[in-house]
Order: C-alpha cells, then structure tokens, then sequence
C-alpha cells in the first residue's frame, strides 16, 4: 500500500506549519549559489501544496521570510522577493485550480511595494476559494506578533473596549496573525534543525513537532506522507491520561 493510501482521513492534522529550512545547504552540497537552493525550495512548496489539497489538510502554514531573515545580505533579500514575485504570479493557477486560498501572516508592510502588490492581487483573486488556505508566513516573526497583540489590546483596555478581566485565549487569538486559524497540529521543520526560530510560539502550544534531516529542496509528497503517518501513530493526551481517551 502507499504511504498516502495509509493515510486515516478521520485523523488528518487540521493545520499542518513547516519551517522549509536547508536551501542554502542544497545548493552548497552541489557546489551552486544560495539562490538557486531557493528555486528549487520553490519547487517544493508547490508539491507540498498540492499534496495537502490532494488528501484535503485544510490549512498550510509556510514560513518563508522571518523577521530575522532581514539580516541576510542584502543581494540574497533582493533574490527571494524577486522568486517571491515570480513565484505568486506563476502559482495563481495552480491555487485556482486546486480551490486554494492564499492568506499571509507578518509584518507586510515592511515588503517591498512590488511584492505586497503581487501578494494583495493573489490573496484577492483567491479569496473565494475553500479547499486549503495557504499561509505564508512572510516578514514573519512570533516575538513582534506578540508584542503587536499585547499593544492593540492595552489600547483597547485603555479606552475601554475592553476589560482585563475578560482577556483570554479568544481575545488574544483574535489579535494575532493568525486570527482566522486553528492552532497547529502538525509542525515540520526540514533540514536536521531542531529549533523553532520565533515561528508561532503561542500557536504550536499543542502542536506535535516533527523533525527531519531531508533538506527542504528535496522534500517530497512521499516525506509529507511520512510525516503524517508518523503524527497519527502518536496519542495526544492534551494533558489527560492515557485511560481518559479510550
Ligand atoms: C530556508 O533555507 C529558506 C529561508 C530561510 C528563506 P535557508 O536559506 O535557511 O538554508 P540553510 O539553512 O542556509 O541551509
Ligand atoms: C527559519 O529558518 C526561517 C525560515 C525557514 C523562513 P532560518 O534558516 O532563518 O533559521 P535559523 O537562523 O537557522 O534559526
Ligand atoms: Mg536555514
């Protein structure tokens, strides 16, 4: 039997997140420039895309730019906006064909003009679709989510909109980035790394973590089945007992 004809639909993770990390190390490892990692890192994305909407995961979260990745050299930045650009106008078909909704989570504004521009027509023309919503998380950073949050819910309390009181696991959900997503279910990363490098902390609070050395560049329909079947096979106690659940 196949890894996907393995897969229980009745226990699918609802939300899958992937920190795609390795594109560089691709691209070492065959003696090419960083760059040319991340292309083909693209070409993964749009296999794991289609595979999620193929075995109906309903939201896919991909952390492709995070606040931290400012700091790399200014050509390597300019490189991935520009794959960016490329890549959303080449996809848009693929996501209507497949009835997939693109979201982005992050601190857009900080993109350069032509990439939002790209980003807000993709995420326009898309928005009617309801088979999977891809997220990207692009500008993304947990820590500056956060602290966005906490600052517009001390203006609400302020003027008060809102008494602290009644702060709880809603109120902040709905400040976050995230706000028209569940919680994480299933949290890959790529690459050997076992870090979550400021991507969702309040988010993964119950998500299973999965870890592979497969470079993302090289991460296939086949490592995603892998990955699912590994999560079903795991009980998720949610603090309870085991006896509790069964
Ligand atoms: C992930 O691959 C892509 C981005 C962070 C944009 P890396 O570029 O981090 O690849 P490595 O970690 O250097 O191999
Ligand atoms: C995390 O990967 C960010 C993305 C995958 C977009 P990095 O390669 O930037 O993370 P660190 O620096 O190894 O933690
Ligand atoms: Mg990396």
């Amino acid at each position: 039997m196949s890894l996907k004809d393995q897969i229980e639909t009745s226990k699918l993770p609802k939300h899958i997140a992937i920190i795609m990390d390795g594109n560089g190390r691709w691209a070492k490892k065959r003696g090419l420039l960083r760059n040319l990692g991340h292309k083909s890192g693209a070409k993964s994305v749009k296999q794991i895309v289609e595979a999620c909407a193929e075995i109906n995961v309903k939201y896919l979260t991909l952390y492709a730019f995070s606040t931290e990745n400012w700091n790399r050299p200014k050509i390597e930045i300019e490189l991935l906006m520009k794959l960016l650009i490329s890549s959303l106008r080449k996809e848009l078909k693929t996501l209507q064909k497949n009835n997939i909704k693109l979201n982005a989570i992050g601190n857009i504004d900080l993109l350069p003009k032509s990439v939002r521009k790209e980003l807000v027509d993709v995420i326009e023309k898309t928005k009617n679709n309801n088979r999977l919503t891809l997220s990207l998380a692009l500008s993304y950073g947990s820590r500056e989510e956060i602290i966005k949050t906490i600052k517009e819910i001390s203006l609400k309390v302020k003027n008060n909109l809102i008494s602290p009181e009644n702060i709880d696991n809603s109120v902040i959900n709905n400040h976050l980035y995230t706000r028209n997503l569940p919680d994480v279910d299933l949290l890959i990363r790529t690459s050997g790394e076992q870090r979550i490098s400021n991507f969702l902390l309040w988010q993964i609070a119950y998500a299973e973590l999965y870890f592979t050395e497969v470079l993302w560049p090289d991460f296939t329909k086949e490592n995603l089945f892998e990955a699912i079947l590994n999560y079903q096979n795991r009980e998720r106690r949610f603090g309870k007992t085991s006896e509790q659940l069964s």
